[in-house]
């Protein structure tokens, strides 16, 4: 994966893909990074889609100044369909040769790094990925960037939710993001002590929540929390919602989280993956890696090769299953 370069002048940073809250601690940690090793950079607005409108900014110390409390992504977010044709990535690539840039920093998920991973196969760009989504679900890291906040305000909301479930005696199923993948719910299960946690990976229990629910009433608990991924096997939590009131006629109140998990200050652990991870990739860059993604293994910074992040996916460990469960007894 290394490969004799010419000295590294100029790099491309993006984020694409669903936006998550480190991503703008993730840039500032490039850019600052590459102008320290006299690497000029440029940013690529609204990803993809930016790079094929050439849509493509210089980059400042200042450009990025004040901007690692904020979500969001200053270069702005997308998911870019036209990329999957060649020819567009064609344009793409003529593009960054225009602006003499040589490698591209990639910010995102899986669909991020597919679109770099071609980008460097078909036109000889370095590209290398970090991993940016509040999913989690990235092979080759332990934690993406934007996760921790997600989780974190999933949380919140749910003990929010508890004090008014509580008072009013009442049964409530909280959505959180995840159509693919369960790790906010499975966590946020456990850091919420719900009664059951419902993720696309498994097999949906509902019998299995109305039990630890009933269980729950007769040690005289009043009020139950059910977390449901968004892509869980039942279908959103409305349709679990009536499938409860079908079967043992509870009503269930519905909360939503939606995008509201997608925003907000990201917290200290993740500006601090970001700024790491954020350098490790233009360290990589010197280099002189390509195709590979950076990512953290037992709080040590690695490199793993593109394809598998794209191609492998992070699952849920059965060992939080089982303890989401175990605990709700
Ligand atoms: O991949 C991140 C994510 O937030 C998922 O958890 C969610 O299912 C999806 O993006 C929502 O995407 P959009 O913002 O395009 O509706």
């Amino acid at each position: 994966m290394a490969q004799e370069n010419a000295p590294l002048k100029k790099i491309a940073v993006l984020t694409s893909g669903g936006d998550a809250p480190g991503m703008n601690a993730a840039i500032r940690s490039v850019v600052r990074s590459a102008l320290f090793n006299n690497i000029d950079v440029v940013g690529i607005q609204s990803g993809y889609m930016g790079l094929l409108q050439n849509k493509i900014i210089t980059m400042q110390a200042g450009s990025v100044a004040n901007i690692i409390q904020r979500g969001g992504t200053i270069l702005k977010s997308g998911r870019c369909p036209e990329f999957h044709k060649s020819e567009n990535r064609a344009i793409g690539a003529k593009h960054l040769r225009e602006a003499g840039v040589q490698a591209l920093v990639v910010i995102g998920g899986d669909g991020t790094f597919n679109g770099g991973h071609l980008l460097a196969n078909e036109h000889g760009f370095q590209v290398v990925g970090v991993p940016g989504t509040i999913d989690n679900d990235i092979w080759g890291t332990e934690e993406t960037i934007g996760f921790d906040t997600a989780l974190n305000t999933a949380l919140e909301a749910i003990d929010r939710i508890r004090d008014t479930a509580a008072s009013h005696d009442r049964l409530f199923i909280v959505e959180v993001m995840g159509r693919d993948s369960g790790f906010i719910a499975i966590d946020v299960g456990v850091a919420g002590g719900a009664e059951e946690v419902f993720i696309p990976e498994t097999m949906a229990n509902v019998d299995q929540a109305i039990q630890s629910i009933k269980r729950g009433m007769a040690r005289g608990k009043s009020s139950s929390i059910l977390v449901a991924a968004e892509g869980q096997k039942v279908g959103r939590a409305y349709d679990l919602a009536e499938q409860i009131r079908r079967r043992v006629g509870f009503e269930a109140k519905v909360c939503v989280l939606g995008h509201i998990q997608r925003g907000g200050p990201p917290t200290a652990r993740d500006r601090i993956l970001a700024s790491r991870l954020g350098n490790a990739a233009v360290r990589v860059l010197q280099q002189g890696m390509t195709n590979v993604m950076v990512g953290v293994q037992a709080n040590q910074v690695v490199s793993v090769p593109l394809k598998e992040s794209t191609t492998k996916k992070r699952r849920v460990p059965n060992e939080l299953i089982e303890l989401a469960q175990l605990l709700a007894h």
